[in-house]
């Protein structure tokens, strides 16, 4: 089963900065999932919608400038970091999610995205694209079927499976509450891969890899490590 460090080993580092996703690999990840916006001038990861949580900025994120972010501090005086930076920490190994909370169009997000592939000559085929915004993927998928997708889903199981074929989806995302045996045999029946979020418990850990499901994310990825190898 896939560790995916959720935000980063976000327990024990800011979320979303450069240093969790470090963090998340050495604490024995094999991957990282973070959240992401697309702006004007490029794509930033940062999961809110405000600013407040998180920096010492205030107001919506989505009123700034790049400028004007990249001078807040997200945590340990860490700027909010570019998608090309966060893919630039991860080896040709690792898994790598991005999460699309906003974006402005797709194809200009396309666009970002290769230029961040580019500049952080990161192979494309260790990225998985998600969003609760199914509509988004079904749009990426028609214009890159290259890309691996993977569809999240909040508390209809159901109804995210069924999105999940239609766009011949790479994975199925279920919360850790609603998922089940019954929706992981139905999941791989129709060929997806299922990730579950967010999974901090031993239990729950040891749970879901009886089950057969194929990854986590997790904030802490050493507990997950440790409890998996014990296991
Ligand atoms: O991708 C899984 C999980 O991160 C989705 O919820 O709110 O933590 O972005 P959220
Ligand atoms: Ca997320």
């Amino acid at each position: 089963m896939w560790i995916l460090g959720h935000r980063g080993a976000s327990r024990d580092a800011p979320e979303n900065t450069l240093s969790a996703f470090k963090l998340a690999f050495a604490q024995g990840a094999d991957g990282i999932e973070f959240d992401t916006y697309e702006l004007a001038e490029d794509i930033i990861v940062f999961h809110d919608k405000t600013l407040t949580r998180t920096t010492n900025g205030q107001g919506e994120v989505l009123d700034h400038s790049l400028a004007q972010l990249r001078q807040l501090d997200a945590g340990e005086r860490q700027q909010i970091p570019l998608l090309n930076e966060v893919l630039g920490c991860c080896d040709n190994t690792a898994l790598c999610n991005i999460e699309i909370k906003q974006l402005a169009s797709v194809d200009s997000w396309l666009c970002k995205l290769d230029r961040a592939l580019q500049l952080s000559q990161m192979n494309p085929a260790r990225l998985l694209i998600s969003s609760f915004t199914h509509g988004w993927l079904q749009q990426i998928a028609q214009r890159r079927p290259d890309l691996c997708l993977g569809a999240l889903t909040a508390t209809s199981a159901e109804t995210g499976l069924k999105s999940a074929m239609a766009m011949n989806a790479y994975s199925v995302h279920f919360a850790l509450d609603v998922v089940d045996e019954r929706y992981v045999k139905h999941a791989h029946q129709a060929g997806l891969k299922v990730l579950v979020y967010t999974v901090d418990l031993p239990a729950d850990m040891q749970r879901l890899a009886a089950m057969g499901v194929d990854g986590i994310f997790t904030n802490v990825p050493a507990i997950a490590r440790q409890t998996l190898t014990d296991a």
